[in-house]
């Protein structure tokens, strides 16, 4: 072994009680290869462990996350990542002295990426990498003991310096992760053996005189300036004199006094002129304490961690040292919190998360104590989901006056109603209705708007135009014909229509006037069954007849395209804040919510399975979705649209000459005359409308409220989307939707009632 280390030119101590230093080989180098075997000839190895190839293929996994991997799939990447190489050659050798071992492991970069993936994304890789960079100073081995190890786990720094003059006692056994066989060994010895049993590839430098005024600067700068220094010390002089000369490099302290879960954070590196301990010792100096004896420090310690804070047991057990008991106590508990807290502040600082210089307790006796208890009481399970019965019902509708072709007020509740059957963007239903001499005035109720997802009020007056069509339908049905104008002032934005109801000649039903209580957006997602040529011709005519057309994708790998790019919309979507925030706010999750609101989106229309509905709730929170975007994640979020198409027989693009809110208009009218056919041939029907819109905004809004990385995403998207549909700037894509045979939906979106968005003025 002596032999050995003397290979890497290093100098651990040939003792096995001593020996804390790992050897490496890499048996690509001959040298390596010659020393292990005589390594291995010199009876020194006692135990062999050799899982290599387990290791890779969790490195293979944790590049490629699946459900699941089929082992002899995994076991291929395995085999092409080693491109040939012999296993046995790959990454290193590891001989454990201390314990006699050889441990064969990745080399060391694919170490390290495995052995902190599940960090992710509590750490994302790229903050790995920059705490990896970080040199971390630890005086004292007791908390510092279990902070050091905790360091070394969750990948907080890779080179460190340990410092205890100490061995280890029984007395130390209550607290410090070792056992009786360690008895006697040093301090730092066992912790740089814990830290290189985690990491082989770490760098550990052990100071097992601990720090004097001699090695005290070349502990804190020799090598390279600590980034960090956790100081876990008993000497009150050690403890100043650190302090003092920390501040002078600016390097942050982090001290655990394992009593109450007391954390003190000094950031010399951000206040230089900063007193140690806060000021509570005044301007005490290290050399004043040279000398003194126990005694005469007490008054100093007892300000440092404050003597009225301190636990009460704690308090009582000080006037028992040397009496009854040898020094103060420290639990098992009281250590290993402070290595958990220390280790999280710490990551804190080095990711510049906290800056600030403080004193805390995170004292557990406080936190979980009666009376503080969260769900003390046990709750109810999580209400199963409650469809309104209203949203089972069939449509209800005013009684149906006498179609006599009189405008009776009975005549107008009938047709507003059915107006508002119509669809409309996230069941916003962006109307006011206001009968006055023979007149019906359709108003736009802008506190009804989804400003960041409705470019230029586009899908409001799409809405507009489809409860006109409804009008026109239940006129008609009355004897009545409605002659529109459609935005007639212009000093008044929010008429939207102005309807004159005048006797028409004769009473007409429109064949589709039966549908308009039975339109509906159907979610569900059945299998995909092939569209009916006869179907398609139906829908085609639909539009054509209303001055619309209609473009129709339906082979597989199209269906597969558009679906990938609704998906990717809907991510964009998710995660821009000002749309989340109008693509969440609308839900309504309960019974309760549903029908107090009467409008938004009931998750039970959504059809969404368990699993799905729970994750949309967690996507509610802008910061999960802020984070997600930060950590460049979301692919999960294009999962619910690529599904939808999946199930979909065809997917549809309504367009219609020009681009103004009467083109939007005009074109609401075209949805719902093909919507009303669809429901018409028992097909279902969903909008999936965020690209045109987003498209809209990017091209004619010049990608207002879009960042450039948007933006130039959507440019992309929008080439994409030009290969698979005609689309021209003369023209509005009023509607792009999937559509198919499905069962019928789980649930209506509800209405307002009439009261509410009906004047009646005779
Ligand atoms: C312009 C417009 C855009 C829509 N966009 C979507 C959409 O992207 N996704 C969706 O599931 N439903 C969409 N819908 C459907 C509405 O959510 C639905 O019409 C509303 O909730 C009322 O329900 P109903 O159609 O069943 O009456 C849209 C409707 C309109 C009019």
């Amino acid at each position: 072994v002596d032999r050995l280390t003397g290979l890497r030119g290093v100098s651990g101590a040939s003792r096995s009680e001593e020996a804390w230093r790992p050897v490496l080989f890499d048996l690509e180098r001959d040298e390596d290869q010659a020393a292990l075997d005589a390594l291995l000839a010199s009876g020194g190895v006692r135990f062999v462990h050799d899982t290599l190839l387990d290791q890779l293929a969790e490195l293979v996994a944790a590049r490629e996350p699946r459900p699941r991997w089929p082992k002899e799939a995994l076991f291929a990447r395995v085999k092409a990542h080693l491109g040939g190489r012999d296993p046995l050659t790959y990454g290193t050798w590891v001989f454990l002295p201390w314990s006699a071992r050889l441990v064969h492991v990745l080399p060391r970069e694919e170490l390290r990426e495995v052995r902190t993936d599940r960090n992710r994304y509590k750490i994302t890789r790229e903050e790995q990498k920059r705490l990896e960079r970080c040199r971390i100073g630890v005086i004292g081995l007791s908390v510092g003991n279990m902070a050091a190890i905790t360091f070394a786990l969750e990948g907080i720094g890779a080179s460190f310096k340990i410092a205890d003059f100490d061995r280890l006692s029984l007395s130390n056994l209550n607290r410090l992760r070792s056992g009786v066989q360690d008895l006697g060994v040093e301090k730092t010895v066992l912790a740089a053996r814990e830290m290189f049993e985690i990491d082989p590839y770490l760098e550990v430098l052990p100071y097992s005189q601990g720090v004097n005024p001699d090695n005290i600067d070349d502990f804190l700068i020799g090598g390279g300036r600590l980034d960090l220094l956790v100081e876990e010390c008993d000497d009150l002089y050690v403890k100043v004199s650190v302090r003092e000369r920390a501040r002078l490099h600016r390097i942050p302290v982090i001290m655990d006094t394992s009593d109450r879960g007391l954390l003190d954070v000094e950031r010399f590196d951000r206040e230089p002129a900063r007193p140690v301990f806060h000021g509570l010792v005044g301007d005490l100096k290290a050399d004043g304490l040279r000398g003194l004896e126990t005694k005469d420090k007490v008054p100093f310690f007892l300000a440092i961690v404050d003597g009225q804070r301190m636990s009460t047991r704690m308090a009582a057990s000080l006037p028992e040292i040397d009496h009854s008991i040898g020094t103060w106590p420290q639990l098992a508990s009281g250590v290993a919190l402070g290595g958990a807290i220390t280790a999280d502040v710490a990551r804190r600082i080095l990711l510049g998360e906290h800056t600030e210089s403080g004193r805390y307790y995170v004292d557990p006796a406080l936190i979980v104590a009666d009376g503080q208890g969260m769900l003390r009481e046990p709750a109810p399970p999580p209400a199963p989901l409650e469809l309104s019965p209203e949203a089972i019902a069939p449509r209800r509708l005013p009684p149906a006056p006498a179609r006599d072709g009189r405008v009776s007020a009975d005549a107008v509740r009938f047709i507003v109603a059915l107006a508002t059957l119509a669809p409309s963007a996230h069941n916003a239903q962006p109307w006011k209705f206001r009968f006055a001499r023979g007149r019906l005035e359709c108003r736009h109720d802008s506190a009804r708007d989804l400003p960041n997802l409705d470019f230029d009020h586009c899908a409001t007056w799409v809405a507009f135009g489809a409860a006109f069509e409804n009008i026109v339908l239940a006129a008609g049905h009355l004897g009545l014909a409605a002659v529109p104008q459609v935005f007639p002032t212009p000093d008044d934005p929010s008429l939207v229509c102005s309807v004159e109801l005048v006797p028409a000649a004769s009473a007409r039903t429109d064949p589709l006037f039966s549908f308009v209580t039975e339109r509906v957006t159907n979610r569900k997602r059945d299998a995909r069954v092939a569209l009916d040529e006869g179907d398609a011709r139906a829908l085609a005519s639909a539009c054509e007849g209303s001055g619309g057309r209609l473009e129709l994708v339906k082979s597989p790998a199209e269906l597969d395209e558009i679906g990938a790019l609704m998906g990717a919309c809907d991510r964009i979507v998710l995660l821009n804040r000002a749309m989340h925030h109008d693509a969440m706010h609308g839900y309504r999750w309960t019974r309760a919510e549903v029908e107090r609101h009467r409008d938004g989106l009931d998750v039970a229309s959504m059809e969404f399975t368990p699993a799905e509905r729970a994750g949309l709730r967690l996507l509610e929170q802008w910061r999960t979705l802020e984070c997600l975007g930060a950590i460049g994640g979301g692919r999960a979020l294009e999962d619910l649209s690529r599904k939808a198409v999946n199930a979909a027989a065809a997917v549809g693009l309504i367009t219609v000459p020009g681009t103004g809110r009467e083109s939007y208009f005009h074109g609401g009218r075209v949805v719902q005359r093909l919507w009303l056919t669809a429901a018409s041939r028992g097909l279902a029907l969903q909008p999936i409308t965020g690209l045109p819109y987003l498209f809209a905004r990017l091209e004619r809004g010049q990608g207002v409220g879009l960042a450039p990385a948007e933006q130039g995403e959507l440019t992309r998207l929008r080439e994409r989307y030009a290969r698979l549909f005609e689309v021209s700037q003369q023209a509005a894509e009023v509607l792009l939707f999937r559509l198919g045979r499905a069962g019928p939906p789980t649930a209506r979106s509800l209405r307002r009632s009439l009261d509410d968005v009906l004047t009646l003025s005779e």
